[in-house]
C-alpha cells in the first residue's frame, strides 16, 4: 500500500462545524477565551474547561473539526470495503477502503434526511446502506442507488460530505475543516525514518480494545503526557525505566539506581541504532505548529525488547523489516488526541475520542507483524496484558482528576518539571482555542 492523501471527491468536504447547543452562547465563547487567556503558564486549566457541556462542544468545533485527527490504520482497512468509523461530540465518520485501494473518510449521515449510515465500530461492506430508507452509497461516498418511483432527481448532488484522510506510515489521519493543517508534511518527513521499519500498513491486527474513560478528553491527553503518576503502574514499570520524564537533576535519591541503569541502556541502544542506521534522537515540536509532535527512541528496562514483565518479546515475528528485537520503544505524541509504542515485535496505537464533557474513549490497538500466528507466535492475553491494566489505572486517575475538577473545592494547581508535556499539550489546545475563538469574535464583530 501507498502513503496516501485524499482530497474531497463526491460530496465535497465538510466546511461547517457541528451545532452547538443553545447554551453556546456569545458569553460562553468569551468566558471560555478569557479563562484561556489568563491561564498563568505551568498551571492546570480552570473548572469549566473540563466540565461546561457548552465549552465542549466549542472544543469539538475548535480543535476536533479543525485540526489533523488520529482515526485509524491502514492495518485495520487492509482490503476494499473494509471500513472503521469514529465519533467525536456529535460527529461521526467513516474511515473506508475504497474500491480503487484508496483511503475514504467521510461523514457518517446519510444525505437523504441525515440518519446515520454504518453503526458497527468497524467491518467489511461493499455498499454503505442507510437502514432508513435505504439510499446505498459506492465506498467512494457516491449515491448510487435511492429508490424514488414517479420522480427524478440528481444523485451526484447526494453524495456522503467527504472529509480529508492522509496517511503518515500507515497511520490514519483525519481533518473536517475545508482547509486542514498543512504541517502534516513535516510530521511524515520527520517520523517515516522511525516508523517505515514497522510497515504499519501491512501489519495485523490481534486486538482492539474501547475503554471509555470517565474524564474530559483533556485530563486523559494530560495523564497520557506524563510519568509523574507511573508508581500507579506496576506493570508497565517493569519494562519502562521509572525516570522516564526526569532528568538528573530531578531524580530522587530513590530512583538513583534506575537512572543509572536507563543511562547504561540507552547508550548501549543508540549505539545498537546507529549500526542499524535508525534514528534515536528526540525530535519535538509540540507547541509550535498545528501537528505537535514528538518521537523518540528509548530503551526499555530489563530484556529490553518489548512492554512484558520480563522485557522480553511477546510475539516471535519482527514487525516489518526490523534487523533486531532489542530496539527499545519507538513512542510518538502526536496533538491532540493520539499517543504511539513501536516495539520490535508489536506496535500499539491509542486514540482518545471525546463523547461529552466528562467522558472520553479511549480505543487502544495491538499490532503484530503480517505473518504473526496467534496461538503460535504471539498470545493476545500476554500482548495486551500491560497495556490493558495500564489503561485500566490510567482510566482511574482521570476519573479521580475528573471528580476533583467538579468539585467547589478546585482550583488550577501547578505543573512539575516531570510535567513538561502536559504544559506543552496544554499550551497547544490553549493556543488554538484562542485562535479559533478570536478569530470567531472577530469575524462576528466585523
Ligand atoms: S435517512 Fe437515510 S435513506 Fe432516509
Ligand atoms: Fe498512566
Amino acid at each position: 500500500m501507498t502513503l496516501a492523501q485524499s482530497a474531497p471527491g463526491p460530496g465535497g468536504t465538510s466546511t461547517t462545524a457541528p451545532r452547538t447547543s443553545r447554551s453556546t452562547t456569545a458569553d460562553v465563547r468569551q468566558n471560555m477565551l478569557e479563562l484561556l487567556r489568563q491561564r498563568p503558564p505551568r498551571t492546570s486549566l480552570e473548572a469549566p474547561l473540563y466540565t461546561d457541556p457548552a465549552m465542549f462542544s466549542l472544543d469539538i468545533e475548535g480543535i476536533f473539526t479543525t485540526q489533523w485527527l488520529f482515526a485509524t490504520t491502514e492495518a485495520e482497512i487492509p482490503d476494499p470495503g473494509d471500513y472503521v468509523t469514529v465519533d467525536f461530540g456529535p460527529v461521526s465518520l467513516i474511515i473506508v477502503r475504497g474500491d480503487d485501494g484508496q483511503i475514504n473518510a467521510m461523514h457518517n449521515v446519510c444525505r437523504h434526511r441525515g440518519a446515520r449510515v454504518l453503526t458497527d465500530r468497524h467491518g467489511s461492506t461493499a455498499r454503505l446502506t442507510c437502514a432508513y430508507h435505504s439510499w446505498t452509497y459506492a465506498t467512494d461516498g457516491t449515491l448510487i442507488h435511492a429508490s424514488s418511483p414517479g420522480e427524478t432527481f440528481d444523485r451526484t448532488c447526494f453524495a456522503l460530505r467527504r472529509v480529508h484522510t492522509r496517511s503518515v506510515c500507515g497511520l490514519i489521519f483525519v481533518c473536517a475543516a475545508a482547509e486542514p493543517p498543512t504541517d502534516i508534511d513535516d510530521l511524515e518527513d520527520t517520523v517515516k525514518p522511525y516508523l517505515a521499519g514497522f510497515d504499519i500498513a501491512s501489519a495485523k491486527v490481534a486486538t482492539r480494545i474501547d475503554l471509555m474513560e470517565e474524564g474530559n478528553w483533556k485530563l486523559t491527553m494530560e495523564n497520557n503526557r506524563e510519568c509523574y503518576h507511573c508508581g500507579g503502574h506496576p506493570e508497565l514499570a517493569c519494562s519502562l525505566f521509572a525516570t522516564w520524564g526526569l532528568t538528573e537533576d530531578t531524580v530522587p535519591p530513590e530512583l538513583s539506581a534506575d537512572w543509572d541503569r536507563s543511562l547504561v541502556a540507552d547508550a548501549t541502544l543508540q549505539q545498537r541504532c546507529d549500526r542499524y542506521g535508525l534514528p534515536w534522537q528526540i525530535v519535538e515540536h509540540l507547541t509550535d505548529r498545528d501537528v505537535g509532535y514528538r518521537i523518540s527512541r528509548e530503551a526499555l528496562d530489563k530484556a529490553g525488547e518489548s512492554f512484558s514483565v520480563t522485557g522480553q518479546r511477546l510475539s516471535q515475528k519482527l514487525m516489518g523489516d526490523l534487523p533486531d528485537f532489542r530496539l527499545g520503544r519507538t513512542s510518538l505524541h502526536v496533538q491532540p488526541n493520539a499517543w504511539f509504542h513501536g516495539l520490535s515485535d508489536h506496535v500499539i496505537t491509542f486514540a482518545a475520542f471525546p463523547v461529552s464533557a466528562e467522558r472520553t474513549l479511549v480505543r487502544t490497538t495491538w499490532l503484530v507483524a503480517e505473518d504473526a500466528v496467534a496461538g503460535e507466535d504471539y498470545d493476545v492475553d500476554e500482548l495486551t496484558y500491560v497495556w490493558r491494566h495500564t489503561n485500566a489505572q490510567d482510566a482511574d486517575f482521570v476519573q479521580l482528576a475528573q471528580q476533583g475538577v467538579s468539585s467547589p473545592g478546585y482550583v488550577p494547581g501547578p505543573y512539575m518539571r516531570s510535567e513538561d508535556q502536559v504544559e506543552a499539550f496544554v499550551t497547544w489546545y490553549t493556543a488554538h482555542m484562542v485562535d479559533h475563538l478570536a478569530g470567531a469574535e472577530s469575524r462576528r464583530q466585523s
